[in-house]
């Protein structure tokens, strides 16, 4: 079902919008959703997950607000530079020349650089906010897209707040922008307070407006879920005929998040005789992408979620068991396969070499440099002895503990622990920190919490130091299933997260404890860590 989809949507009158069939997907996991408290991604992986948006098909990524940091400049300049593949890169600016420089220096190199500004328009925001008249916010929209579009990018223009603009106002500032030569304008629902009916109606309004004296101008929409409403709300205007959707995945973003792109992706796909339009998105992607998400950011999908999460595709009751083996479309309106939850078969073993591996990796979506790689086969070669299939789930795990930048500071260079009923649990930890080598024994409620007290001593670590997030799972069924673990550190106000996998599952603790250790380094936080 999928293939003919895709296929179909890819052909199509083309008018000076593009096909009307389809709806662009601007995906904003790399901006919005690294808002969602407590998540921070690294260059390097925001750039694997850009990767892996490009293979999932969307139009624009975009990968962050360049002025906001350095670091947001140098991870949108990574994404604009070495994500090729056609796809949009676009970096969020304030109307203000400094800001849209900074875009421009960030997304030049991209196939397809866009510049993304944008300006409050509701009365609240105008009063309170930016202390600005509505004179003052046309006359910053005006110059602002024109400074913007002499840059050579695409221009889109966001009315920040608009569901509580008023729409005569609202109508007027996207003439301004629209004549000062944006190529979308953008009607975001930023605080999740709108509805259906009602932004149904205000998108038209906006349309009926622009479209006569604008046609070649996209309009877009970007729905947060404060009241449970984001898919709706996309999917209420739909129908419309807008050219844009803003999604992220698994819904992350500020507050409740953002509309999540496998939601609307999969209702649009799942039910084309309603709403009669497409995106690009090759649905096939969307599981792997979920998961990576998940693992980078540290954000666990719940079991319960639409699309992606693990009970999705589960029947538990004996009836709805019944009837799915009968007749699969009794209980499922979409199959498994079509969001790419089938590629979980044996992959590799023991015997396979460099070569099947990096195959396999590339098969994957997943190009590694050399040492990366080179650290990857050993885990694969440790993992293959201990396991007796090595699946794509597991290479996914041992791959996304190698995706993060900076240096490696601390390393874990061996563990020894004394655990069960009647003894205390202790752990012995030796660490390399640099190049001095360092050896601590602690006792612990548990063998984990034992080898975290022996690693942060081992550290040097920061009094204040403290593990905000644990979980444990495992990566595949069976008694030798990798276990996949991923914390939360925080220290001096900052947040780091950590993953490891291995066999053995305080191994795994370990390795995504240091793992948090080295992130929190790197951010300044752990200042004190390692200087013992
Ligand atoms: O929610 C919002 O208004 C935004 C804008 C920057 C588009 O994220
Ligand atoms: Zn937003």
């Amino acid at each position: 079902m999928t293939e003919d989809l895709a296929q179909r949507a890819d052909i199509g009158p083309a008018d000076g919008r593009g096909d009307r069939s389809i709806v662009e997907v601007f995906d904003t996991t790399l901006r919005d959703g690294e808002q969602t408290p407590g998540v921070g991604l690294t260059v390097r992986e925001k750039v694997e997950i850009a990767r892996h948006l490009l293979r999932l098909r969307v139009d624009v990524i975009e990968a962050g607000f360049a002025a906001s940091s350095p670091g947001d400049f140098e991870a949108v300049r990574a994404v604009a530079s070495e994500v090729g593949g056609g796809v949009g890169v676009a970096s969020l600016a304030r109307t203000r020349h400094e800001d849209i420089d900074r875009a421009w220096g960030a997304i030049r190199d991209a196939e397809r650089p866009r510049i993304h500004l944008f300006l409050a328009t509701s009365p609240v925001h105008m009063k309170y906010k930016l202390q600005l008249t509505e004179g003052q916010v046309l006359a910053m929209a005006d110059e602002s897209v024109r400074y913007a579009v002499s840059t050579g990018a695409e221009v889109e223009f966001s009315a920040e707040d608009a569901t509580r603009s008023e729409p005569d106002f609202l109508c007027r500032v996207f003439d301004r922008a629209a004549a000062a030569g944006a190529h979308v304008v953008n009607v975001p629902d930023t605080v999740g307070y709108t509805t259906p009916a009602e932004y149904r109606r205000l998108v038209r309004r906006v349309m009926d407006h622009l479209r006569p004296r604008y046609p070649g101008v996209k309009i877009s929409v970007h729905c947060h879920d404060d009241l449970g409403l984001a898919v709706a709300n996309t999917l209420s205007i739909i129908t419309v005929g807008i050219d844009q959707i803003e999604t992220t995945i698994n819904g992350l973003g500020e507050r409740a998040g953002n509309t999540p792109l496998e939601e609307v992706v999969m209702a649009l796909v799942t039910r084309h005789e309603f709403y009669g339009r497409l995106t690009r998105v090759d649905t096939r992607q969307i599981a792997r992408v979920s998961r990576l998400v998940s693992k980078l950011t540290g954000i666990p999908v719940q079991p319960n979620k639409a699309v992606v999460g693990a009970n999705a595709f589960a029947h538990q009751s004996g009836i709805h068991q019944d009837g799915v083996l009968k007749q699969p479309l009794t209980y499922e309106i979409m199959k498994p396969e079509d969001i790419g939850l089938s590629g979980n078969s044996m992959v590799l073993g023991k015997l396979s070499g460099r070569h099947a591996l990096r195959q396999r990796l590339a098969d994957m979506g997943y190009t590694l440099a050399p040492a990366r790689f080179e650290r990857v086969f050993l885990r694969f070669k440790e993992v293959a002895d201990r396991k007796r299939v090595v699946t794509e789930r597991d290479l996914e795990a041992l791959v996304e503990d190698e995706i993060r930048d900076g240096p490696e500071t601390i390393a874990l260079d061996s563990f020894h622990v004394v655990s069960g009923n009647g003894a205390i649990p202790t752990a012995t930890v030796r660490l390399k920190v640099g190049s001095e080598s360092r050896q601590e024994a602690c006792t612990g409620t548990g063998p984990v919490d034992a080898v975290f007290r022996a690693l942060s001593q081992a550290a040097g670590v920061a009094p204040d130091l403290r593990l905000a997030d644990y979980s444990l799972k495992a990566v595949t069924s069976g008694e030798d299933a990798l276990g996949e673990c991923t914390l939360r550190l925080e220290s001096g106000g900052r947040t780091a997260t950590g993953r490891g996998a291995s066999t053995d599952v305080i191994e795994a603790s370990a390795l995504a404890y240091v793992k948090a250790l080295n992130r929190l380094l790197e951010s300044g936080a752990g200042k004190e860590v390692a200087s013992s």
